[in-house]
């Protein structure tokens, strides 16, 4: 099979550079003429909060300096008033494209400038002065690459307002993958990936992505990436250019105690140690992932695991398409499950805490927490691009399947139901004759 992730061999991004780049879309120039949202601070008399507010909640992976990393990580506070501002440090990814919104309404999107205070909601913007249901106001706003970032330094809103925490919603769900989590090649990257889709559409959910392009399970460079997730998944920063140049060797460590557990974790890794490129063996692949969920289990005991099957894409094959299998060691993976449901197993379960692996024998026999997710038959030859990840379209299947899954699995509630999740997938036909 040839390389299907090459291309990510060659995105070295200098941190302080400008981000911009003509996007092709189905072959044509994607419009990127987001509205500029600069303004000039001492023009306006705002009420401010510093980054560490304890109103403002950071959802996913942020650092000591307000710094986020990874895919679709995000802030979300309630306010009053029609104004809210975001003043970025100087260490954001300077044009970075991000997501916001007010309540559950549509997504908007501006490019960030590195240093500059940008006014994303006043009273000319669609809804600001409607009182509800969702009340207070709430403002959500989320990174859309997983290799660019932004830097909170202050958020503003009108003299005399005020910002409101709004409280985390008590499920949550955390995403271990490589690109095809991270939402490579869709249209709005993080924000168009299956893996936030699966979060923001289960609703009433906190999500967090925990997955960066090219990476391996195995701990080992793969197209770039320095470590594999069997180590990286321990840290605040991901395995990018960017981090290399903020964290050098000194990567802040995740700290698990100062964050609730994840109930739920969903891992799809594997195809960038499956690369023959990256010589990963089918050994250090299996123990790298064994290691990840028994990290998993170390730092959140009571999480349930769902590991994907892997896929590998389509190849024409005479008058059909077939799928590129039996590569993507579907039988190790699904034995490996097996192995961590089996009595042996549960009797003496292993932790591991990112360096050393110890038994956690309790006496009694654990319960089993590692569950199967079969991919196959979810996409077909359409549902991945010319690049090897899903569509946007494919994206929205695996999210949904997903979702049923764990709605009949584990009997969690779809909660959202209305808000906008995947922006600009409204296809529609408004002619019932032609
Ligand atoms: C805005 O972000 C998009 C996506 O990264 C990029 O293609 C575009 O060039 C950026 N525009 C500006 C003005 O920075
Ligand atoms: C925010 O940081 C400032 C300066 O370090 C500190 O004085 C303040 O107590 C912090 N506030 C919160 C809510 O942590
Ligand atoms: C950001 O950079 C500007 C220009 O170099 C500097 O004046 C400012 O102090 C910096 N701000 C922070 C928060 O580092
Ligand atoms: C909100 O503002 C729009 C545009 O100015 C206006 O048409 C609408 O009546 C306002 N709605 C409310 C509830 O005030
Ligand atoms: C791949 O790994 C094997 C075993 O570790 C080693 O002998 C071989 O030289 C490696 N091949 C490449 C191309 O790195
Ligand atoms: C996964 O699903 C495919 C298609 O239904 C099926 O052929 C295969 O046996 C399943 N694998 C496992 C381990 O259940």
């Amino acid at each position: 099979m040839m390389l299907p992730f090459a291309s990510l061999a060659v995105f070295g991004l200098a941190l302080f550079s400008h981000v911009s780049a003509t996007i092709l879309q189905n072959g044509q120039v994607k419009p990127t003429n987001y509205p500029d949202t600069r303004i000039d601070l001492t023009d306006y008399s705002f009420q401010t909060y510093p980054a560490n507010a304890s109103e403002i909640s950071y959802k996913g992976r942020w650092d000591s300096k307000h710094v986020s990393w990874w895919s679709a990580p995000g802030i979300k506070f309630g306010y009053t008033g029609q104004t809210v501002a975001i003043s970025f440090g100087n260490l954001t990814s300077d044009g970075v494209l991000v997501g916001y919104r007010i309540g559950g309404l549509d997504w908007m999107f501006t490019n960030i400038t590195a240093g500059a205070t940008h006014l994303l909601v006043s009273p000319d913007t669609p809804g600001s002065n409607l009182t509800g249901p969702i009340n207070p106001w709430t403002f959500e706003l989320r990174v859309t690459n997983w290799a660019y970032g932004v830097q909170i330094d202050a958020v503003h809103v009108d003299a005399g307002e005020k910002l409101i925490k709004i409280p985390d919603f008590d499920r949550r769900i955390e995403v271990i993958g490589d690109s095809l989590a991270a939402g490579m090649y869709t249209s709005y990257e993080g924000l168009s990936s299956w893996a936030y889709g699966l979060g923001a559409g289960l609703g009433n959910t906190e999500y967090s992505v925990t997955a960066y392009p090219g990476i391996c399970a195995a701990d080992q460079n793969c197209w770039g990436n320095p470590r594999g997730q069997v180590h990286q998944w321990f840290y605040t920063s991901d395995t990018s250019y960017r981090a290399s140049v903020m964290h050098g060797d000194n990567p802040e460590p995740w700290d698990f105690s100062k964050h609730p557990a994840a109930d739920l974790v969903v891992i799809n890794i594997g195809t960038n140690d499956n690369n023959k490129a990256n010589n990963v063996s089918t050994e250090e692949y299996i123990d790298a992932l064994t290691k990840i969920i028994q990290g998993i289990h170390g730092k959140w005991p009571k999480a349930q695991v769902i590991v994907m099957s892997l896929w590998l894409g389509f190849y024409q094959s005479g008058n059909t398409y077939l799928p590129n299998a039996p590569e993507g060691w579907v039988n190790e993976i699904y034995q490996m499950v097996k192995w961590f449901n089996s009595d042996d197993y549960l009797r003496n379960p292993i932790v591991y805490d990112g360096v050393t692996k110890k038994t956690s024998r309790s006496g009694k026999k654990a319960k089993p927490f590692v569950h199967y997710f079969n991919t196959t038959g979810i996409m077909q030859h359409n549902d991945i691009a010319p690049q090897w990840h899903p569509t946007d379209v494919g994206a929205i299947k695996v999210a949904s399947h997903l979702q049923q899954f764990i709605r009949i699995k584990f009997d969690w509630d779809l909660y959202a139901t209305g808000p906008e999740v995947f922006h600009d997938t409204l296809y529609w036909n408004d002619q019932s004759g032609y």
